[in-house]
Order: structure tokens, then C-alpha cells, then sequence
């Protein structure tokens, strides 16, 4: 008879990885988390665990992991060649296809992430007013640059405007060029930008700040003041970009930024991302138009490469079809009023923050309306992320991303696994 031993991989894998990664990890999940394949609204790790999905790899796969007309179009393109530097059709038809769906997209420039998306964005703006100062919101995540960690998770908040560093290696001067106010608060930013309107470059906001919806009228009323002074605004639509609706959320709220950065779906899964938005703003990345001052040089290896226009053009595909939005919708809508329901049934003081597409619950009674009332009790937000996962649930450490591929199955089974996780909580 032969004996059958079972040995967890991901032992071993988390060992290795310990070794030769920082922390053990890539820096985004814990070192115990090792995933090996995803199946749409499903995902399995290493040690052969499975999971519903509501990490999506952060955002990108809306339509669910391996979705088939996404993988076919990538595997069509896989032996013609994967990346060329120069034009390709499908990237051609990518950017085509954002500016008929995003309304501030006249042109595109395409790169390989959300943090590049948001830094050449903040250039643009800086390049087509000749002025060096960004004003954004404390708590907005615009990905890993020098400016976007100004005052993007501080753990002491100081006063508005003053931004502050939330990494070591940033330059002192960095925060000299930025300037903070809170989400929200259009008072706050009113007259910041009236005071400020000779120094300002550029606005930049997510227009659904992590969790935080807009308070209604917030992003038209700063749309009027940036748009009474000529200084552009930009919309970091990498999470909320093809999500919130086909045109992001610009056509969700209905208020047209100048600019905006795109990201996760629009790469259909594969590293891509995109600035997209006025002409004349644009114009500042053509070599031909452009004196030398003027000039904004901006290339990158990979940028537009076949394989991730095709499969972010697959992607939209599947997003076009009617229903598609409405699906989404209703499933985070079950989610987040059955989520709601438990957390009073059970008497714990939270709140379920945010919208269908993506919301999570935050340990506090109050309002959450800015960064400083989303700080909620982090330590118990843990626990039950970490009680969730024991129970087959797998989400990023502060988000439930739903998909189009989350079934009524998925649902039940989360139900059931919120319903035991709170209660042991
Ligand atoms: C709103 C927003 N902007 C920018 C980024 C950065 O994107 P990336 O991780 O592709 O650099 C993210 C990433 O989650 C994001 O949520």
C-alpha cells in the first residue's frame, strides 16, 4: 500500500519567498498568500484553496479571471509577437475605443501603470500652465510617485494645506510642490484655488476618493472653480475608469474633468494604463507641435504593447454588452445591503462604505465623508478580513472589487461566510 503524504506547497513557496523578498511578499499581500489560479469570480492558492474573489488583482479583472474572450484574444496574438516599441492596430484601436467611451478623452497616451498614468497627468498639466504647484486631496491614492505620496495615508494628519510624506526617500522640496485639502469639503478648496489660482498647476482627484463617494454637487462645484480660473482638473479614474459605467466615473457622476488617468480594466489584466483628455493639453506630448520648452518627453518600452491592448479591447467588448453594468450593480448592492444588515443584527458599531461596484466596512459610527472619518478601527478590520479568509473569502485589505463573473452562488456563499466571520468577531 502506498502512504500518500499531503504537504502544504505554500510552506516551502513562503519560505523562498522570505528569502528573496522584502518582507517575503511583492509588497502588496501578506507572504502567506501565494495564488495560483483564478477561474472568474474564483481563485485558488497554492496550497489548493479556494477562494470567491473580491481582490480582482486589485481591480483589473471586472469581467473575471480567464475570461474566455479575453484569453483568446491574447493567445491569438501571443505568437505573432508580443511587444514592438512602435504602433500596433490593436493599441490604435484601444485608444480609439477610450475616446469614444471616456467623455474627456480627445487623445490618448498609453503607459504601463497607474502610478505613470497619474505622474505624466500631473506633468501635462504642470507643462500646459507653466506652473509647478498640484493641489489634491488628503487620502487620494494616485499611485507611487514622489507627489502622490504627499499626505496619502498620514498616520497624524496636520493642517490643511501642508502635505506631508508618506515615504521614506521622498525630497524635503516635494512638499512645497503640493498642496492638500480635504475631500469633501468644497469650502476648504473654494478658497484654497482662490488663493492659490496663480500658483496652481492642476487639480487632481479621485472622483470616488478609495470608499468615499462625493457628497452631491462636490465634483461640479470643483469643476466650476478650476474651470473659472483655466486650471485643468484631473479625474484618477485607474480604479473608477470603465467600472462605475462605460465612461467611468466622469459619466457616472456626469462632470467632465480635462484629464483623466486610466487603468486595472482597461488593461484587460496586462500591465497598461493611460492619460487621456484634452487635445490642447495633450498636445504637450506630440514632438511635432511642441517647442523644446513645451515639450513633455514621455516613452516607455512597453507602452501599448499588442497583447494588453487586445486583451483591454476584449475586455471593453464584454463591458458593451447590455446588462453588463446592471449586473454588477445588483451583486454589489445584495452585498453591501446584507453586509449592512448583519453588522446592526449583530450590534457592532461600522458602517458599509461606498458603492456597488466596490465598498468594504469601516469600524466607526461616524459619517464617513473624508480620510480623517474613514479612520476606523484598523485592527479589527483585520481580524475580520483574516476571519473572512479562513472562510473562503479573499479581499484586499480595505475593498470588495465585484465582478461581472461573481455568480448568485458566490453571493450565497458569501453571505454565509459574513453571517459566521461577524459572528465570531
Ligand atoms: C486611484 C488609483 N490611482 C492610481 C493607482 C496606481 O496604479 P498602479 O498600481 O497601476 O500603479 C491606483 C492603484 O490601485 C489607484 O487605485
Amino acid at each position: 500500500m502506498s502512504v500518500q503524504t499531503v504537504v502544504d506547497p505554500t510552506n516551502d513557496l513562503v519560505e523562498q519567498a522570505k528569502r528573496v523578498l522584502p518582507g517575503g511578499s511583492f509588497g502588496n499581500m501578506p507572504a502567506e498568500v501565494v495564488l495560483k489560479e483564478g477561474k472568474g469570480g474564483r481563485i485558488w492558492d497554492e496550497a489548493g484553496r479556494e477562494y470567491v474573489d473580491f481582490l480582482l488583482g486589485s481591480g483589473p479583472m471586472f469581467v473575471g479571471h480567464a475570461h474566455p474572450e479575453v484569453t483568446a484574444a491574447v493567445q491569438a496574438q501571443v505568437p505573432l509577437g508580443t511587444t514592438f516599441f512602435g504602433n500596433n492596430r490593436h493599441g490604435i484601436a484601444l485608444a480609439e475605443a477610450i475616446c469614444d467611451a471616456v467623455p474627456c478623452a480627445d487623445q490618448v497616451r498609453f503607459v504601463c501603470s497607474g502610478t505613470e498614468a497619474d505622474l505624466y497627468a500631473m506633468r501635462a498639466v504642470r507643462a500646459f500652465r507653466k506652473r509647478d504647484k498640484i493641489l489634491k486631496f488628503e487620502g487620494g491614492y494616485h499611485g507611487m510617485s514622489d507627489y502622490a505620496l504627499m499626505s496619502l495615508a498620514p498616520k497624524r494628519p496636520g493642517n490643511f494645506p501642508r502635505a506631508t510624506p508618506d515615504s521614506a526617500g521622498i525630497p524635503k522640496s516635494v512638499a512645497d510642490e503640493m498642496l492638500v485639502a480635504a475631500f469633501n469639503d468644497i469650502d476648504m478648496v473654494e478658497s484654497l484655488i482662490e488663493e492659490q489660482k496663480d500658483e496652481l498647476a492642476g487639480v487632481i482627484v479621485e472622483p470616488f476618493q478609495r470608499l468615499i463617494p462625493p457628497k452631491p454637487g462636490f465634483l461640479q462645484a470643483l469643476r466650476d472653480v478650476t474651470r473659472k480660473h483655466g486650471i485643468p482638473l484631473i479625474f484618477d479614474e485607474v480604479v473608477t475608469g470603465f467600472r462605475f459605467a462605460y465612461g467611468g466615473a466622469q459619466e457616472y457622476y456626469g462632470v467632465t474633468p480635462d484629464l483623466c488617468s486610466l487603468g486595472k480594466i482597461v488593461g484587460g489584466g496586462f500591465a497598461l494604463a493611460a492619460i487621456a483628455g484634452r487635445a490642447d493639453i495633450m498636445k504637450h506630448f506630440d514632438r511635432l507641435a511642441m517647442t523644446d520648452e513645451d515639450f513633455i518627453f514621455q516613452v516607455g518600452t512597453l507602452s501599448g504593447n499588442p497583447v494588453a491592448s487586445i486583451a483591454g479591447l476584449a475586455t471593453l467588448e464584454v463591458l458593451k454588452r447590455p446588462g453588463a453594468y446592471e449586473q454588477v450593480f445588483a451583486t454589489g448592492r445584495e452585498l453591501m445591503a446584507a453586509l449592512d444588515d448583519l453588522l446592526k443584527k449583530a450590534g457592532v458599531q461600522a458602517r458599509v462604505v461606498g458603492d456597488a461596484p466596490m465598498f468594504d466596512i469601516v469600524f466607526t459610527t461616524r459619517e464617513v465623508t473624508d480620510y480623517r472619518s474613514a479612520m476606523g478601527d484598523e485592527a479589527k478590520m483585520k481580524r475580520l478580513n483574516h476571519l473572512l479568509r479562513e472562510r473562503g473569502i479573499l479581499k484586499g485589505e480595505s475593498k470588495y472589487y465585484i465582478s461581472l463573473a461573481h455568480t448568485e452562488a458566490d453571493v450565497a456563499f458569501t453571505l454565509d461566510a459574513f453571517a459566521a466571520a461577524i459572528g465570531e468577531l
